[in-house]
């Protein structure tokens, strides 16, 4: 039987246990023994680069890193010109993709199109303000109805939408992944943005189910 290999840890800021494990060639990443993450499972996240990445954007936004399967779409999608900057919350999340998991999508962070915020999206957002990003993608947490980090309430209400919307170029494209469909997020989304919908995101190529769900919203 293959076993399972605990690589690395760390305590998150809420106290919560993150481990990076790998099993069989893929990775996982646990929060107090519950999968956040994994290798087979990326399907959603590329979903929400193609999404956002829609009409050719210049200066792109990732939060967060993960595993960087998002970040690996935009730069297949955008191009040579464009810049992306990620923000991770999480030190050890950027040094566990430089250190195990540099072959899944880790030398990516070396790309020259690519800038690496280690702290809070919140603040590559409020440094934005003005209409610096032609697409956004929010990605740092379960979703407007289970937040995980429970400071990420400020990105996921009307005060959250505003900051998004000030980072956002005049024709700017915002994308927030969630686990659950959520109707009145949708509706709230609406009252500040325009175009807002929700589509349905499997979580691998072959699932036979939608499980996620992405809300666009454009800014004009
Ligand atoms: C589900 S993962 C992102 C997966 C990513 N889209 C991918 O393709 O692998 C969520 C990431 O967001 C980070 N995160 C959580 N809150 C954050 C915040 N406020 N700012 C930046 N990163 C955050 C977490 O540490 C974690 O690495």
């Amino acid at each position: 039987m293959k076993q399972t290999k605990n690589l690395a840890q760390c305590t998150a800021p809420d106290g919560s246990l993150m481990v990076l494990q790998e099993h069989d060639g893929q990775f996982f990443m646990k929060v107090d023994g519950v999968t956040l993450m994994s290798t087979i499972a990326t399907s959603s996240e590329q979903l929400m680069a193609e999404l956002a990445c829609a009409a050719g954007p210049r200066r792109v936004l990732i939060g967060g890193l993960g595993f960087g399967f998002t970040l690996r779409k935009v730069l297949e999608l955008c191009g040579a010109d464009v810049e992306v900057e990620v923000a991770e919350l999480l030190p050890e999340v950027v040094a566990w993709n430089r250190e195990f998991l540099l072959e899944v999508n880790g030398h990516l962070l070396d790309d020259s199109r690519v800038k690496v915020h280690v702290g809070d999206v919140k603040e590559s957002i409020d440094r934005a303000a003005g209409g610096k990003f032609d697409a956004v993608m929010l990605d740092v947490d379960n979703g407007p109805d289970s937040l995980v980090h429970r400071d990420n309430d400020q990105l996921y209400g009307r005060r959250g939408f505003r900051r998004v919307k000030s980072a956002l170029a005049a024709k700017g494209r915002v994308v927030y992944w969630s686990a659950n469909r959520d109707k009145g997020f949708e509706r709230e989304l609406a009252k500040e943005f325009v175009n807002v919908r929700s589509i349905g995101a499997k979580a691998y190529p072959k699932a036979k189910k939608f499980t996620h769900t992405l809300f666009v919203a454009d800014k004009a």
